[in-house]
C-alpha cells in the first residue's frame, strides 16, 4: 500500500527529521498523526501503521494509515496487547503462528509492535503490519524504536 522509491533513511537521520517535524507543534493529536504519516513513509511493503493508546485495561485506536481497524484491544490480547502487557517489542514473522493474534486485516502476515513508555508506564503501542511474511528485520525494529523514542521525546502525550 505504501511504497517509496527512495531508500528509507538511516535510523539516526530519520529520528532527527522526525524531531524537526514535531518539535514546533504542541498539539498532541496533530503530532501523533504526523508521526504515523512519517513512519508510513519510512517503511516499504506495509499495509497498516498506527497508534493505540492505553485507556485502563484496553488499547484504543488512535491515528493510523491503512484500512479501518479494531478499535479496542484488551491489554494482554493479540500482538498489540502482549506488547503492552509485557512492555516489550513484539516482532512477529508469521502472525498466524502467534497465539491470540487479532486479524484486523486478513492480508496482514507479519507484524511489529513497539510499546510507548512515559514515566515508566506503557501508555500505548505503535503497530506496523505487512502483507509480506517475515517482513520485519532487526534493523526495521531498531528504526521504529528510534522513531518511537524521538516521538516520545518531543511530542506531548496523546
Ligand atoms: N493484529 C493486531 C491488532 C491490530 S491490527 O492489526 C491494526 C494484534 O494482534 O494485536
Amino acid at each position: 500500500m505504501f511504497e517509496m522509491t527512495d531508500r528509507p533513511l538511516p535510523a539516526d537521520e530519520a529520528a532527527a527529521q522526525l524531531r524537526g517535524l514535531l518539535a514546533g507543534e504542541t498539539d498532541p493529536l496533530a503530532n501523533a498523526a504526523n508521526f504515523v504519516a512519517f513512519l508510513a513513509l519510512q517503511l516499504v511493503a506495509i499495509n497498516w501503521v498506527g497508534l493505540y493508546r492505553r485507556v485502563g485495561d484496553e488499547l484504543v485506536l488512535g491515528p493510523f494509515q491503512g484500512r479501518p481497524a479494531c478499535v479496542r484491544i484488551p491489554v494482554g490480547k493479540g500482538v498489540c496487547g502482549v506488547a503492552a502487557a509485557r512492555g516489550e517489542t513484539q516482532r512477529v514473522a508469521d502472525v498466524d503462528a502467534f497465539p491470540g493474534h487479532i486479524a484486523c486485516d486478513a492480508a496482514s502476515r507479519a507484524e511489529l509492535v513497539v510499546p510507548l513508555f512515559r514515566d515508566g508506564r506503557v501508555v500505548g503501542v505503535v503497530d506496523v503490519d505487512s502483507p509480506q511474511p517475515d517482513r520485519f528485520s532487526a534493523a526495521d525494529q531498531a528504526l521504529v524504536e528510534a522513531l518511537v523514542a524521538a516521538y516520545l521525546e518531543v511530542a506531548a502525550p496523546l
